[in-house]
């Protein structure tokens, strides 16, 4: 079946999984997931916006090539605080724990400045954290003025809907692979080393500049897919930006649900599936 594009205004007001699988809705996670059936999901990627605060219209100047470092300082990472940014996230996990079956997990992701928060509120709804794990990025996007280390991790938190969760898949012969890959290590390390997006993968706008500043490697999903589903399944991203959970699950024959706010992150991601 092709992926569809969907309009949430649209859909009506107590939706059905027919009604949405494998398409990408436009429209804001909260409105759209409150009409959702209860437990239907198998696993969550959640990649929220990460508030990083940056001073408005500030930008980062690369000296040494006079070029504009782009970081999410988009309309959609602005929050006016802390209580706000909480809200949000809490409000939204809250929904997604409710579309989980009762053994599915949930991978959140952020940086030091989101994940520590991400990580209390998840384990104040009632999730289970089974691991975090560390995204190494081999590319890291130099630290140039020398004030603080070069930032080249992001945290993966990886949790169950409950405490008492016990048949949650972990497909460890796919952990130990990528150990294997990454470190040359026979047991299944809680650290991947992948670059970050780039090249033929990266979408650019229509002036060739990215479209989006934290679009996530598709290799990171693939881990994240084979490790933790099984072919069938069906895989919720709330807050999907340019599609790439909807891209790998697909071609890793899994389902999925992905919400978007931005149009044009939302169009970009239907082209993929074509590309
Ligand atoms: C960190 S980005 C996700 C990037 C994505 N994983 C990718 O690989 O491209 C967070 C996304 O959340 C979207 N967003 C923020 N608030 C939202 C909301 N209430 N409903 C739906 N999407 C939202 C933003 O537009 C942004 O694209």
């Amino acid at each position: 079946m092709n992926v569809r594009l969907i309009e949430a205004r649209e859909l009506p007001e107590k939706i059905s999984i027919d009604d949405v699988i494998d398409s990408i809705i436009h429209g804001d996670c909260l409105d759209v997931m409150r009409r959702l059936p209860s437990e239907i999901v198998d696993m969550v990627f959640f990649d929220p916006p990460y508030f990083l605060q940056l001073p408005k219209n500030k930008r980062l100047i690369r000296w040494y090539v006079k070029t504009v470092v782009e970081s999410p300082e988009e309309h959609w990472d602005m929050f006016s605080s802390w209580e706000e940014y909480d809200r949000f996230i809490t409000d939204v996990l809250r929904e997604v724990r409710r579309l989980m079956k009762p053994d599915a997990t949930i991978w959140a992701i952020g940086t030091y400045h989101n994940i520590y928060r991400i990580g209390k509120i998840l384990q104040d709804l009632g999730f289970w954290i089974l691991n975090d794990v560390i995204w190494f990025k081999t590319n890291p996007m130099p630290n140039w003025l020398n004030v603080r280390f070069t930032n080249a991790t992001e945290t993966l938190i990886w949790a169950v809907r409950d405490k008492g969760s016990k048949k949650y898949i972990f497909n460890h012969e796919y952990a130990r692979e990528f150990s294997m890959r990454d470190f040359g290590s026979k047991i299944s390390l809680n650290v991947w080393r992948i670059p970050i997006s780039r090249g033929e993968e990266r979408l650019k706008d229509e002036n060739g500049k990215r479209l989006h500043p934290t679009q996530k490697p598709e290799e990171l999903l693939r881990r994240i897919i084979l490790v933790s589903t099984n072919p069938g399944d069906l895989i919720l991203d709330p807050m999907s930006g340019t599609g790439t959970t909807g891209v790998v699950a697909r071609r890793l024959r899994r389902h999925f649900i992905m919400i978007e706010r931005e149009e044009r992150y939302v169009r970009a991601s239907l082209k993929r599936f074509h590309r």
